[in-house]
Parts: structure tokens; C-alpha cells; sequence
């Protein structure tokens, strides 16, 4: 059977990863969150004392820093579960300068490019559809209302037991998705031959039968070119 590569991009907080995660589980594709990536280096930074905006100090600790993605969606950090720690508000307000340098983005994508190699993936970041895996078979960039993002993400870390106010969450929200489309080296944009999917008033289910939808129709015109 045909290896197929399916990359969601979009903002902060947009849902990408709870679609990602059913979409995988219903096509039997593996999922990879690259943002889980990001953090667990910015998580290393700031456990070491390092300023996440020191571009240099950041980037010298690369040969220090082990990831890895494993089943259950869990990310280990120099072999230690980091999964929930990386959801921390401090994580979150640091992650963007991590990913704003380049040597890091580097290392991370060369990473990213080999667990694409294996299997039929379905990857969502910033800039997979553009600059990771710029051949995918179906690219999808999903977006939301900054209001409507905001509250995902407030529900989302109530839940999980993580203290936060909407207000502070809406600001992160506006701030990472500033600093991530305005960096130099692969900003968050949509791929020209992507599609764009507004959720602002879909619920979880809806979108994922959505995106079901849009790789079933772009298989099916591949299949027949
Ligand atoms: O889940 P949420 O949308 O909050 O963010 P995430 O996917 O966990 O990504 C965290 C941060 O990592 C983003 O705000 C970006 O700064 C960075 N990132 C990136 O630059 N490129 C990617 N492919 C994925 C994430």
C-alpha cells in the first residue's frame, strides 16, 4: 500500500493535534506532533537556566538535547517523560523564540523527516506543508477565530489539571502565532496548495470528519491522474 504524508498546519491552539490524533487512530497513520518537539527543547532551556531569547546559549545546548516520540503520545526528554510538563504555561511562553532559530529548527526537522520515512504519517506544526515535507500528499491548514482558539486551549488545560486564566491564555495565543509567522526562517503561512479549513464553528467531530474528507477526496484524485 501507497506510504501517505498528511500535514496540518496553523495556528496556535487551532485544534490541529486533537484532529490529528482521531484522524490517525481512524486511517492507521502515525501521528506526530512537531510542536511537542519545540517544547521539550524549550523545556531543557529553561530546566538548565538558559534565556530561551539568548540565541546562542540555546543553540549550543543542540548536541545535549534527545528527543523522542513514543506510542501513546508520549515525549521523552533525554529519556524522561516530559509529556505533561511540556504543557506548562512557561513552556508555552518560551516555545516560539526556541523555534524561532534556525540551527534548532534544523535539527528538529531532520528528526521529523525520518519518522515521516517509515510510515504513513500524519504530522501537524507550522510549517510541514511548506518547508517538512513539502511532496505531502494532502496539506491542511487550519485555522480559528483567536477567541475561539483561546477558549479551546483554557478548556483544554482546566481539564488537564493546569492552572490558567483566558486572559493570559488569549495573549499567549496572539503572541506565539505573532512571533511564529513573522520569523525569517520557515514562518507559520499556508502552503499554496493547501486547504484551508475554519473551524471557529465546528465541534471536534465535525472537523475530523472534515479532514476525512478532504484526504479521502485528494487520495481518490491521485489514484486517478
Ligand atoms: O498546540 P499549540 O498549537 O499550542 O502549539 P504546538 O503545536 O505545541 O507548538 C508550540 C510552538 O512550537 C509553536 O507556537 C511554534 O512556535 C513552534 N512550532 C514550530 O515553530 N514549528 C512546528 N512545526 C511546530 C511548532
Amino acid at each position: 500500500m501507497k506510504k501517505i504524508a498528511v500535514a496540518i498546519d496553523g495556528p496556535a491552539a487551532a485544534g490541529k493535534s486533537t484532529v490529528a490524533k482521531q484522524v490517525a487512530e481512524i486511517k492507521g497513520y502515525t501521528y506526530i506532533d512537531t510542536g511537542a518537539m519545540y517544547r521539550a527543547f524549550t523545556l531543557y532551556c529553561l530546566n538548565k537556566g538558559v534565556d530561551c531569547q539568548d540565541h546562542d546559549a540555546c543553540v549550543k545546548l543542540i548536541p545535549e538535547v534527545n528527543i523522542e516520540l513514543k506510542p501513546g503520545h508520549l515525549v521523552f526528554l533525554n529519556g524522561e517523560d516530559v509529556s505533561r510538563e511540556i504543557r506548562l504555561p512557561n513552556v508555552s511562553g518560551n516555545v516560539s523564540y526556541i523555534a524561532s532559530y534556525k540551527e534548532i529548527r534544523l535539527a528538529l526537522v531532520e528528526l521529523q523527516r525520518k519518522m515521516a520515512e517509515t510510515s504513513s504519517v500524519i504530522m501537524d506544526g507550522r510549517d510541514i506543508g511548506t518547508y517538512v515535507l513539502p511532496n505531502a500528499d494532502v496539506k491542511i491548514f487550519q485555522i480559528a477565530s483567536v477567541e475561539t482558539r483561546a477558549i479551546r486551549r483554557y478548556d483544554e488545560n482546566i481539564s488537564k489539571g493546569i492552572p490558567c486564566t483566558l486572559e493570559e491564555i488569549e495573549e499567549d495565543v496572539r503572541k506565539r502565532d505573532y512571533i511564529d509567522s513573522h520569523r525569517d526562517f520557515a514562518p507559520l503561512k499556508p502552503a499554496a496548495d493547501s486547504v484551508l479549513l475554519d473551524t471557529s464553528y465546528l465541534n471536534v467531530e465535525q472537523v475530523v470528519e472534515k479532514v476525512i474528507e478532504i484526504i479521502d477526496a485528494k487520495l481518490a484524485e491521485e489514484k486517478d491522474a
